[in-house]
């Protein structure tokens, strides 16, 4: 049998850290991540009794009985690789708080968003039934953007969707944003569980971002788009004035590659419906 922290999902999030350090996203113990594991992944579990049990209020109860594996407060990206039952760790979720079942050697414990990690696993499985994945970094250009958009989600969205093609098409439900509030609190949980209800990435002012989704590479990729478009945004913003795509160019990218931007940010009264034809259509 394959050690646990040889399986193919602690690899998964082991070079996901590591890449995310890379982009200088996590410098020191910057970002946490959580999965929540699949019965393959637990086959691969020991199951002893727990290492040991920790009490915390306001559980969401629709987490009681899952097993997540998370990184613990304090890791650092750029070598939990190296650590891994040490910066890493699985909790079976309790209606007390959680049980430790692996890792959090050395006395460490789960990261200090863990309210994050369990309200926004709890909200997005309301609404994505293979809903599996919760990252949290400080990816510099989606904070840095943050300095200077309006904290509101569509002032923050739509340049992103304005100067990059794709973005519309990877985050068609646009970015949340949270204004500055103190990390690890239940406070800064509940105020992005009410962001997730709308949208699958949020970003905390002045701190960082996070994105929720079904595997690792989903939220990586999520991240990667929102951090070049704002790059490209603060880079160009100030050398020349430009407009970005129009309302108009990004319909027309909506309807060639299907998807159904955030209602209320784009104004689409001014164009006819189906002017565009998706080339899947014009070759039947
Ligand atoms: P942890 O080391 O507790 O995960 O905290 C890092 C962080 O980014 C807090 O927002
Ligand atoms: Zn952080």
């Amino acid at each position: 049998m394959v050690l646990f922290e040889q399986s193919s999902i602690v690899k998964e999030l082991t070079t996901l850290t590591y890449d995310m350090w890379s982009k200088g996203w996590d410098e020191y113990n910057g970002g946490n991540v959580s999965c929540i594991l699949r019965d393959e992944d637990l086959e691969q579990l020991p199951r002893d009794e727990p290492i040991k049990q920790a009490t915390v209020e306001d559980i969401p109860f629709s987490m009681v009985g899952k097993y997540i594996l998370i990184t613990a407060s304090g890791s650092h990206f750029r070598n939990l690789k190296d650590h891994i039952k040490r910066d890493l760790g699985v909790i079976k979720v309790t209606e007390k708080g959680y049980d430790i079942v692996w890792g959090f050697l050395e006395n460490r414990r789960p990261t200090s968003e863990l309210y994050m990690h369990l309200l926004a696993h709890a909200q997005r499985l309301e609404i994505d039934f293979n809903h599996r994945v919760v990252v949290h970094n400080h990816a510099p250009n989606a904070a840095a953007y943050s300095l200077i958009s309006d904290h509101d989600d569509k002032s923050y969205t739509l340049p992103l969707w304005r100067v990059l093609t794709e973005s519309i098409v990877v985050f068609p439900d646009g970015v949340g944003i949270l204004p500055w509030e103190l990390p690890g609190t239940l406070d800064i949980a509940l105020h992005t569980v009410e962001k997730l209800r709308k949208c699958r990435l949020v970003v905390w002012a002045f701190h960082g971002i996070l994105a929720t989704g079904r595997d690792f590479q989903d939220c990586f990729g999520l991240i990667e788009t929102v951090d070049k478009a704002a790059m490209i945004h603060m880079k160009t913003r100030t050398s020349r004035q430009y407009e970005g795509l129009s309302d108009d160019d990004l319909y027309a990218v909506c309807q060639v590659l299907k998807v159904q931007p955030r209602e209320g940010f784009l104004d689409f009264s001014k164009r006819g419906q189906n002017e565009v034809k998706n080339i899947i259509t014009n070759l039947q």
